[in-house]
């Protein structure tokens, strides 16, 4: 069971705008795209039993840390951890449904992977959730070409000098790729530690 303390600082603020966004009476399916850890999966079904989580990972260690969290909680609501790139189209990540999921909630990967992975994000989502169905995601982001604070800034230099394909994605381009996609920006929700939640809501366009 691996741990990030980052996760366990943000898994309750993110956990309250799932529940102020999640209908707690309806059985929700919902996918985890970079569970990591998987301390956020695990916490969020314990609090929304009413939600079947399928996490997934790209990173093979990440894979068997969910594992041994979802051994631990023995919850009836988290199915095991597929692996899943999400630079890959949607028919490669693991055998989920088109218009099948409630949800897709993506964590802290926007800014520290390939922006290919960005894209099959969106794209999938679209494919995958059902129309009125939610992604969210979580992490910092830059507005119209700002990024704020000074230590958004300067985290921002950093990825770009250990990746150059990693960095801070302005909202502005998230929102056009989710457009292209079926997906249209409801919320963003500001967070603790100059972070932010997107909601992006799968509307059909006729
Ligand atoms: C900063 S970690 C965040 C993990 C977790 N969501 C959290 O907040 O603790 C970034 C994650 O992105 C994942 N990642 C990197 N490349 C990926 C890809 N191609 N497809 C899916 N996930 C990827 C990494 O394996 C890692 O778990």
């Amino acid at each position: 069971m691996l741990n990030a303390p980052a996760a366990d600082r943000n898994k309750e603020p993110i956990l309250s705008v799932l529940r102020e966004s999640l209908d707690p009476a309806k059985p929700l399916q919902a996918l985890e795209i970079s569970s990591g850890t998987g301390q956020h999966v695990t916490h969020f079904a314990q609090s929304l039993r009413n939600v079947v989580w399928q996490p997934s990972e790209y990173d093979h260690q990440s894979l068997a840390s969910i594992e041994a969290y979802r051994a631990h909680y023995r919850l009836a609501n988290v199915k095991p951890a597929v692996h899943l790139d999400a630079s890959l189209s949607h028919e490669h990540w693991g055998g989920i449904e088109p218009e099948s999921l409630d949800l897709v909630l993506n964590i802290n990967m926007i800014h520290i992977s390939p922006m290919a992975c960005t894209e099959g994000l969106f794209k999938g989502a679209g494919a995958l959730l059902k129309p009125q169905g939610l992604l969210l995601t979580y992490g910092p982001y830059a507005v119209n070409g700002r990024i704020t604070p000074q230590s958004n800034v300067d985290f921002d230099q950093n990825l770009r000098q250990r990746n150059s394909e990693w960095g801070l994605r302005d909202v502005v381009l998230l929102r056009s790729i989710a457009e292209s996609n079926s997906l249209f920006l409801e919320k963003m929700v500001d967070m603790p530690a100059n972070n932010k939640c997107l909601l992006f809501r799968k509307e059909s366009v006729v």
